[in-house]
């Protein structure tokens, strides 16, 4: 699968518009604070953007990152002003010309930013153990549609376990499918090029995150994914797909629930561009000045990373109510007692 991926990405595709579905064509709205960061990226680095999310979480500054499959480098110079002159930058691709495209350019970012954080590797996402990368040394690793592209999720998952510091998270887009591809659909060379074929059933990615000791993914964006093409639609049948971007934190005592402490948060209000509220996912918007009641990982996710100076922390373990609610979880007991005429055994 590496040499099929290989030869789309570094000769069958000249360019964004030479796509043939949307999979990998990002269609999320650019946030205002984030349009300049956009302009000020060269044009050629842009025309070869084959991602399908944003992956620019609040609070980078200062932080080391990791860009998995970053291709030409599109997210990798965004973030490169993210995290400014005291943070790193590190693209891993498998694509030589992909990333001699990122590396011709890399002279002209440092010039532009006025700084250079960026550091481009050529390799494989399933062997970052043989990049000479420290376990524990970055605190956030993005991806931006290339895990589906992978023959070894495990693999990824576990070197991403590995170098993300406590607290530290993976924040990628990536799609996937509502049923396991079946093999006639994960061979054809197109559709898996596409990011199609190679797109995990969503409830596989999320065992498989657990399984890696992602104990808890939040989404946080998701959009579905139409296969309009005339020859490639027939071949998909009835699978749908979706764009996704999941945020793992690498917590230890995250809980395989949502439990209820009685905990809850207040926003500060102080992250750049996020002053009126901060997303944590797709269930949290954190309106700034109010008192949020959340979860116990909720409360870890916020007091145990980069983002707890920019939260007020109300409450601790120390009582337990059972399920929080609205999680989508409910208690499975009756809470009324005596349906059945044989109840009552004493
Ligand atoms: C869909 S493109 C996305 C590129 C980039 N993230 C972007 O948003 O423009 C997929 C990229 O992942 C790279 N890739 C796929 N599988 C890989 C692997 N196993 N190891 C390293 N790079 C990989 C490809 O070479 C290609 O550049």
């Amino acid at each position: 699968m590496h040499d099929i991926v290989k030869e789309y990405y570094g000769k069958e595709l000249g360019g964004t518009a030479d796509l043939k579905t949307s999979a990998c064509c990002d269609a999320s709205a650019v946030p205002v604070w984030l349009k300049p960061l956009l302009a000020s990226i060269h044009p050629d680095v842009l025309s070869h953007y084959y991602g399908c999310g944003l992956v620019c979480p609040a609070l980078l500054e200062g932080c080391r990152i990791l860009d998995l499959g970053c291709g030409s480098g599109r997210d990798v110079y965004a973030l490169a002003q993210l995290v400014g002159p005291n943070g790193l930058v590190v693209g891993v691709d498998m694509t030589r010309e992909q990333l001699d495209l990122a590396e011709t350019h890399r002279a002209y970012h440092a010039e532009k930013f006025g700084y250079d954080n960026v550091k481009l590797l050529h390799g494989y996402i399933e062997k970052l153990d043989e990049l000479d990368l420290q376990p524990g040394s970055f605190d956030v690793i993005v991806s931006n549609c290339v895990v589906n592209l992978s023959p070894d999720k495990d693999a990824v998952l576990r070197g991403v376990h590995r170098l993300l510091k406590e607290g530290g998270e993976f924040y990628f887009s990536d799609v996937y499918a509502d049923r396991r591809v079946p093999d006639a659909v994960r061979h054809d060379p197109i559709l898996y090029g596409e990011c199609l074929g190679g797109a995990l059933y969503w409830k596989d990615f999320l065992r498989l995150a657990y399984n890696t000791g992602f104990t808890d993914p939040r989404l946080t964006e998701d959009r579905p994914l139409e296969v309009t093409d005339p020859v490639l639609a027939p071949r998909v049948g009835n699978l749908k797909f979706f764009s996704a971007t999941y945020r793992l934190f690498k917590l230890v005592d995250l809980e395989t629930a949502c439990e209820d402490y009685g905990q809850a948060v207040i926003y500060r209000g102080t992250i750049t561009n996020h002053p009126h509220r901060f997303i944590l996912d797709k269930h949290h918007a954190i309106e700034v000045a109010k008192v949020f009641p959340v979860c116990g990982n909720t409360w870890r996710m916020l007091h145990e990373s980069r983002f707890a100076a920019h939260f007020d922390f109300i409450g601790n373990f120390d009582h337990h109510y059972g399920l929080f609610d609205g999680c989508g979880e409910t208690i499975p007991f009756d809470m009324e007692q005596g349906l059945s005429e044989n109840s009552g055994c004493c």
